[in-house]
């Protein structure tokens, strides 16, 4: 069986561990062979986030392309491969594809991938965006990336960094159709109120019982108010907060 290959570049914003566990993941799927370039800035980061060099990484890939050698496989688009993956990406190396510079190895496959109509998937890791960022993220889109920023699925109920981080790998692995078991699909709000106890939430008014339920915990939230005007505001509670999320599960 010929081999499905997947490029993974790693670039040099903070989250080094999405490209860790992203490989770790598809090492362990039979028939993907996988091709990484990392960015010198990334290495920085591997080193600093991970404590993890080049020995490390070559460990999780099928090859490893210095990512100064634009002569490489991946900068051709002869070479046969279905997605790329750039987890995460910088601001830098965003901003190097959507101006389509292929200034070093990782920009330069992105680029083929996306002359190519292949799949890109960027993990632009950035906080707050200047206009920038926002205007190159929207350029790589209308050129057919999808930019997937690793922000934590708070309705997953994640404990653990390595819950977020699972989750959003799993997430990228269904973006390149490679099967995966990390992150569940939901399944609606009724089954994930099944499984977990979410008090006097917002699933619980919203979902089991209707409005009615919002309304009392709008008059008890006001009956922890001392003031009289507390009454008021949570009768203005009540009125916008069934179903809108307004009595929160936990101590905020
Ligand atoms: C520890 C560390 C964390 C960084 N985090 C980010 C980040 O989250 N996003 C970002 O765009 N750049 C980040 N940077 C800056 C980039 O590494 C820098 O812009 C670099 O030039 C990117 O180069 P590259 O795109 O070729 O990897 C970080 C740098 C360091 C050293």
């Amino acid at each position: 069986m010929t081999p499905r290959r997947i490029v993974v570049g790693i670039s040099g914003a903070s989250g080094a561990v999405l490209a860790v566990r992203l490989l770790q993941a598809l090492q362990s799927q039979p028939g993907i062979e996988t091709h990484v370039t990392v960015s010198d800035a990334a290495w920085l980061t591997l080193q600093h986030e991970l404590g993890m060099g080049p020995a490390d990484v070559t460990a999780l890939a099928h090859q490893v392309h210095d990512v100064n050698a634009v002569g490489a496989s991946i900068a051709s688009g002869s070479f046969r491969c279905s997605a790329m993956v750039v987890a995460p990406c910088s601001m830098r190396t965003l901003a190097a594809i959507a101006h389509g510079l292929g200034d070093n190895l990782l920009t330069r496959a992105a680029d083929v991938m996306l002359k190519e109509r292949r799949r890109l998937v960027l993990v632009a890791r950035e906080a707050p965006l200047n206009l920038a960022h926002l205007r190159n993220m929207s350029t790589v889109t209308e050129m057919g990336a999808i930019v997937y920023p690793p922000v934590p699925a708070f309705y997953q109920h994640p404990q653990t960094v390595e819950d977020v981080v699972r989750h959003c790998v799993g997430r990228l692995l269904d973006l390149i159709d490679v099967p995966q078991a990390m992150s569940q699909g939901w399944t609606g709000l009724h089954e994930a109120i099944g499984t977990h106890d979410l008090g006097a939430g917002i699933g619980s008014d919203t979902v089991r019982t209707g409005n009615a339920p919002a309304n009392a915990n709008a008059n008890a939230n006001a009956n922890a108010n001392a003031d009289a005007d507390a009454d008021a505001d949570a009768d203005a509670d009540a009125d916008a907060g069934a179903g809108a999320g307004a009595h929160h599960p936990l101590p905020l």
